[in-house]
This record gives structure tokens, C-alpha cells and sequence, in this order.
């Protein structure tokens, strides 16, 4: 059910100037509308201005927005975002904090529903997966994680790192035309270089699912010189590949659209259709790879993703290996 969020004054406040369309709207009609004074009217608009917001204020005429910054702040990402669940309870927003996993995974131990989103402009401890870090610099990328609360069994979780990098790659494909990819299980690439990762975890109970946290990182509006030197040659972004900036708040809507469309039909249908979704995406059958995996390393060429999620690699000596987890590279 679609939950109506409670708003603050501030938010009512954006709103009618939102509504406005360019417009000017005086401050006592605005104090009138929403039963506030003239003086927390004012007030309220001049914390929105320090927070970005571009609005011109002159006496008589009242005030006009002219510009919303592009932060993923909750009100915004809300509006016109078409989930019936995924970021329409709870949305946790952070200008900075350690890591969005970290944050989703308190919340979720401490009860928030299936749904809730933690999203940050900026992460001082962006967890990667295999314990590396995710670079997340401040306004530059999305840095979200979801919570859900799906009803399987632990070995379905590696599906989930697969449904959610079709979902992301099908997103991102949408809105900026580039030629995503997707490494087994969850790199979105660009050109070979990585655009975005995911890190799904997991709490279980007793042999089910408690809940899962979906952590995404995405790499935006990143210069080539803005990555760390050793990222530089490895990674991307879309302000890289595009040869402009992009918006970042109808990226990050469309990808919660995504997953949600592609969580529903994974409960509704399974798994097969998404297999077949992420399999437009890759292009690893028959490659050779190296495998790292559980502190074992082999080469061996790549024969299947299986209905698990699985990765079905033929070692040099002919036996199928099937990995839930690791790295491989191309050879
Ligand atoms: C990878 O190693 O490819 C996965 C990277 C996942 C990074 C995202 S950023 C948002 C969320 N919070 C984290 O600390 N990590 C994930």
C-alpha cells in the first residue's frame, strides 16, 4: 500500500512554490495557506536557499523558485517516483555518513519495513564487496541501500545481486543510452570499465531470510582526473562516458522503478525471465577467466549462469565449478 508521507512546513513550503510553476507567490499567502507566520515562512526559505534551492525573494512580489538542486533528498526523489513500495515508507538521508549498508543494516535490525531506503550524497566508508572500499565522494555518485525482507531461503540469495544489477543496468540503459554491461555477478560496466557495484547482505534466522540489505553505488557525475589513481584506468561514469553531467534524480528514480518491477516479478514468476534479462547483458559464455573464489584461484572458461544465480565455469582439467560468489577477470 502506497503510504502518504507526513510533511514538515519546509516541504509545504517547497511545495506551493513547486506549484507555482515560475510564478511568483507572496509570503502571506504562503503564511495563510499553511498557518504558519511570515517570519518562519521567510525563515524556512532562507535555510532552502543555504541548502541549494535557487529561489529569488522581492517585497511585494513574494518569492519564486527557479532552481532544485540536484540532491537525492527524500522529498524530491518522492516526487513522481512510480513504486508502490520500494522508497515510499521511510527514506533515511544523509549529506554524509560511514556507509549506507552499515546505516540500512541498524534500521533493519531494528525493525524498518520492507522498503526503506538509506541514501547519502557522500560515504567517508563506502563498503565494496571482498572488503574493498567504494569510492564515494560528496554529490558525485548514488550511494543507496534498500531494504527488503523477501521470503526465501539464504541459497536464493545470490539471485538478488543478479536481479538487481538487470535492474540497474536496464536503468541506466534507459535513461543515458549508454552500452551498459553486467560482470558476473554484479559489476555494471561501460566500455569494459566499471560504472557502478552492488553489495547485497543478508541476516538470516533460523535457515530463512530475516532480511536482505541492496547496496548500490553508481558512479555519476565523476571527472576521469576525480577518481583515485587507481581507479582511473578501472572505472568510469556516466559524466565520462556521456561527455556531459547528468541529473542524478531521475537516474536514482528509474532504478527504484527497476528493482521494484524486477523484485515483483521475481516473486510472481521466479527466476527465469530475469536470468534471460541478465543474459542480454553479458557476453561471458565461452570467454576464459580467472577465478578468484574462496581463497582458491584457477583460469577456466565460462559455460553457464545457472537457475541459482550461479556462475558454471570448466576448469582447465574439463570439471564444472559452480561459484555463488567471487571475482573473475578476462583473460
Ligand atoms: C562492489 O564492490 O562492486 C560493490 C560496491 C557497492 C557500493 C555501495 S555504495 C552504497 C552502499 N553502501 C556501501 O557501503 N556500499 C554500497
Amino acid at each position: 500500500m502506497k503510504r502518504t508521507p507526513v510533511l514538515k512546513t519546509a516541504e509545504l513550503i517547497l511545495n506551493q512554490l513547486k506549484l507555482a510553476q515560475g510564478k511568483w507567490i507572496s509570503g502571506e499567502a504562503l503564511s495563510t495557506q499553511l498557518q504558519v507566520s511570515r517570519t518562519a515562512v521567510w525563515k524556512h526559505i532562507c535555510a532552502m536557499k543555504t541548502e541549494g534551492y535557487l529561489i529569488d525573494s522581492a517585497t511585494r512580489k513574494g518569492y519564486l523558485l527557479r532552481e532544485i538542486p540536484d540532491l537525492l533528498r527524500p522529498q524530491e526523489l518522492r516526487e513522481g517516483l512510480k513504486t508502490v513500495c520500494i522508497g515510499q515508507g521511510e527514506i533515511r538521508y544523509f549529506e554524509r555518513t560511514d556507509s549506507t549498508n552499515l546505516r540500512a543494516k541498524a534500521m533493519a535490525a531494528d525493525g524498518a519495513p520492507e522498503g526503506t531506503l538509506v541514501i547519502a550524497e557522500e560515504q567517508t566508508q563506502g563498503r565494496g564487496r571482498r572488503g574493498r572500499n567504494w569510492f564515494s565522494p560528496p554529490g558525485a555518485g548514488i550511494y543507496l541501500s534498500l531494504i527488503i525482507r523477501p521470503d526465501i531461503l539464504p541459497q536464493e540469495a545470490p539471485r538478488f545481486a543478479l536481479l538487481t544489477a538487470t535492474a540497474v543496468a536496464e536503468a541506466v540503459r534507459e535513461i543515458t543510452m549508454l552500452e551498459t554491461r553486467i560482470k558476473w555477478p554484479n559489476d555494471i560496466l561501460v566500455g569494459g570499465r566499471k560504472l557502478g557495484g552492488i553489495l547485497t547482505e543478508i541476516s538470516m534466522e533460523m535457515d530463512k531470510v530475516e532480511y536482505m540489505i541492496v547496496g548500490l553505488g553508481l558512479n555519476v557525475n565523476l571527472a576521469r582526473e576525480a577518481f583515485p589513481p587507481d581507479l582511473q584506468e578501472l572505472g568510469t561514469s556516466i559524466q565520462v562516458e556521456m561527455g556531459r553531467s547528468l541529473p542524478r534524480l531521475p537516474l536514482a528514480r528509474r532504478i527504484l522503478e527497476r528493482f521494484e518491477e524486477t523484485y515483483q516479478e521475481y516473486q510472481q514468476h521466479g527466476f527465469a525471465s530475469i536470468r534471460s534479462r541478465w543474459q542480454a547483458f553479458t557476453d561471458m559464455i565461452g570467454r576464459t577467466v580467472a577465478v578468484d573464489t574462496m581463497g582458491r584461484r584457477f583460469t577456466g572458461e565460462v559455460m553457464d549462469f545457472d537457475e541459482d544465480g550461479y556462475l558454471v565455469v570448466r576448469e582447465h582439467n574439463g570439471d564444472p565449478v559452480r561459484l555463488f560468489s567471487g571475482d573473475v577477470s578476462f583473460i
